[in-house]
């Protein structure tokens, strides 16, 4: 018997409403392997535990977290009650960088059921390597100045060991995948950071021959998303380009409402989170139709990270084969509820 301790965050908005879909999912799929256990814990920590508490989290939360074996995350934010970068850095950015998850992997591809809004939605299939833990996030900077000449200053953060660990896992990934890894730049515009970043992809890129290797700036890249995401296997890219384009990537799946995420820690030492790619949609809140499908997906790339392969990729399936028969939420254009669709996915697993 394999058994998890996983810590389950709804945190805020919609995370409340698809975070008990993707667990309603795991029991099933729990209650239907008998080989696998998941006992879950939920932290209510979110902008509603801040206004009580005047914290996103307890003082030990973080040494909470690091006795369970995966985190799954809803979504942070609630801007009207908090500002988002208080909520952000108090909890979301604190838990990826405090348990060293320096890697965002996001996939995005062609989905059966779907209505693409590409122009030619031939077959897509791709992966973006956030780096996750430095870049243009950073604490670096500040105001120096206020009234009519009024400066503030945001420096970037890339250093070597960094950048090369997300450029690794990239190539090392496109190993097991089609030997494709594209790099997201902007050496012509940002003068210290992306030469630097052009120079250590080169550097690594000759650890591997055998991978072939691509170069775009970030501005024509996000557009080769939209009108040829087929040429992409997987792309490197710095923490907010990442973020940048993997919001485009859902979008050219359908919805970012079915874009998966996880916050990778490479060494062990701690758990690495599941997150989707979405945030709070405080303006579809409280209605019942936020799409349950990015959390379920995410629920997905955790049984991979436990080593359960086929049973993410029966999950997918399954997934994929409600939406093509129309169960859907409206924002891929059906009538179903969120709760609706994690009922009939749990249904088809239980057939299976
Ligand atoms: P958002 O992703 O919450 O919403 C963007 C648009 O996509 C909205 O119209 C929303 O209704 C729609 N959408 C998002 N997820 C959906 C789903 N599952 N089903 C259907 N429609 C969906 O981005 P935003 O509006 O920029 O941010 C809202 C709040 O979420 C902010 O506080 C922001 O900081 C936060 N945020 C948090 C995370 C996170 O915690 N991981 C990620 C992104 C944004
Ligand atoms: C994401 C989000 C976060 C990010 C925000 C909410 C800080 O957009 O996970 O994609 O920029 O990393
Ligand atoms: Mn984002």
């Amino acid at each position: 018997m394999k058994k998890f301790e996983i810590a389950a965050i709804p945190g805020d908005g919609i995370g409340k409403e698809v975070v008990p879909v993707s667990l309603h999912v795991l029991n099933t799929i729990e209650e239907l392997h008998g080989g696998l256990k998941f006992d879950f814990k939920e932290f209510p920590w979110s902008c509603d535990y801040y206004l009580e508490h005047g914290k996103m989290m307890p003082e030990d939360g973080l040494e909470t977290l690091k006795s369970f074996d995966a985190i799954i995350l809803g979504a942070i934010g609630n801007p009207e009650l908090v500002p988002d970068h208080v909520s952000l850095w108090g909890l979301l950015i604190k838990i990826r960088r405090e348990l060293e998850q320096s890697i965002n992997i996001r996939p995005a591809k062609f989905f059966k059921g779907l209505q693409s809004p590409l122009v030619n939605p031939k077959d897509f299939d791709l992966i973006v390597v956030r780096e996750n833990s430095e870049g243009e996030y950073s604490e670096v900077g500040g105001r120096i100045h206020r009234g009519e000449d009024e400066v503030v200053i945001q420096n970037a953060v890339f250093t070597r060991k960094g950048t090369e660990r997300a450029m690794r896992y990239a190539f090392e990934l496109a190993k097991k995948r089609r030997g494709h890894v594209a790099s997201a730049t902007k050496s012509n515009g940002i003068i210290h950071s992306m030469p630097f970043w052009d120079e250590v992809f080169n550097d690594v890129r000759a650890d591997y021959p055998d991978i072939q290797t691509a170069s775009y700036h970030i501005d024509a890249l996000a557009a080769f998303f939209v009108s040829r995401p087929q040429i992409f296997d997987v792309i490197v890219a710095s923490n907010l380009f990442g973020d940048i384009l993997t919001d485009v990537g859902g979008a050219i799946m359908g919805s970012i409402g079915i874009a998966p995420a996880a916050n990778i820690n490479l060494n062990g030492k701690y758990p690495s989170m599941f997150e989707p790619v979405h945030g709070s949609a405080p303006d579809i809140f409280g209605k019942g139709i936020a799409n349950p499908i990015g959390q379920i997906w995410t629920a997905k790339m955790m049984l991979d990270h436990f080593g359960e392969i086929e049973l993410g990729r029966k999950l997918l399936d399954v997934v994929e084969d409600a939406t093509n028969d129309g169960f859907k939420t409206p924002d891929i254009g059906g009538k179903a509820s969120t709760i609706e669709v994690g009922d009939e996915i749990c249904r088809r697993l239980k057939r299976l």
